[in-house]
């Protein structure tokens, strides 16, 4: 059997094309941008690598001197596309292709709650080699109708496909615990986090 990290590489590389027409943000989580971009804008200017950034979606407000890292081809065409100032690398986020401390900060978004507790530390020490301090963003567990924090969910693509996809939502207070982090937003639906190395 494909291991969790293939067959999620798979669904989020055969997901790139919808992402784009059907952004990752449904309509209501769309209320936290504003706030998370201000905080976002609030950062100090810096050497920035986006870790699993996907279409690019954030990656656009993170600066001028500015790497992307996906898995995912189809994913970095896209990134590339919205955000032609800044170089995109195809690499494993357990495995960056870059050499120790090349970033001052290195960036992630709904990509840390997608790892199952095991690979989260594992994800941590590696983003701590490559860049200086982290920031994370992820989803509250206001996305869940039953407010559950963790738990395997279905996600259907449009060709039909299925996948066991796992995701964590986290509080301000538990992200801010597990990471021993400062939190930089904390909305109803997206919360930001600083962790130092
Ligand atoms: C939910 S999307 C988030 C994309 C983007 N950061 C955003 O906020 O819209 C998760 C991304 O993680 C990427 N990904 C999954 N596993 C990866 C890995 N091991 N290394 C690099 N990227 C990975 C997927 O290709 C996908 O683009």
């Amino acid at each position: 059997m494909m291991d969790y990290h293939e067959h999620m590489k798979q669904y989020y590389d055969r997901r790139a094309s919808e992402y784009e027409h059907n952004e990752s943000f449904r309509e209501e989580p769309s209320e936290d941008l504003p706030g998370l971009l201000h905080a976002i804008s609030l950062l100090p200017p810096a050497r920035v690598l986006d870790v699993a950034c996907g279409t690019g979606f954030l990656t656009q407000h993170l600066g001028s001197n500015l790497t992307g890292l996906d898995q995912s081809k189809a994913m970095l065409e896209a990134a590339r596309r919205r955000v032609p100032w800044a170089e995109f690398v195809r690499g494993d986020a357990f495995r960056m292709p870059f050499a120790d401390h090349s970033f001052d900060t290195v960036f992630a978004s709904f990509f840390y709650g997608l790892l199952p507790l095991e690979d989260r530390g594992r994800f941590l020490e590696e983003a701590s080699r490559v860049g200086q301090e982290l920031i994370l963003v992820e989803p509250t567990p206001e996305w869940t109708p039953s407010g559950r924090v963790e738990g395997w969910e279905e996600r259907g693509l449009s060709d039909g496909s299925r996948y066991e996809i796992y995701r964590r939502y986290f509080t301000a207070d538990a992200f801010a615990e597990e990471l021993d982090g400062r939190i930089l937003f904390a909305g109803r639906w997206m919360v930001m986090a600083k962790v130092s190395g």
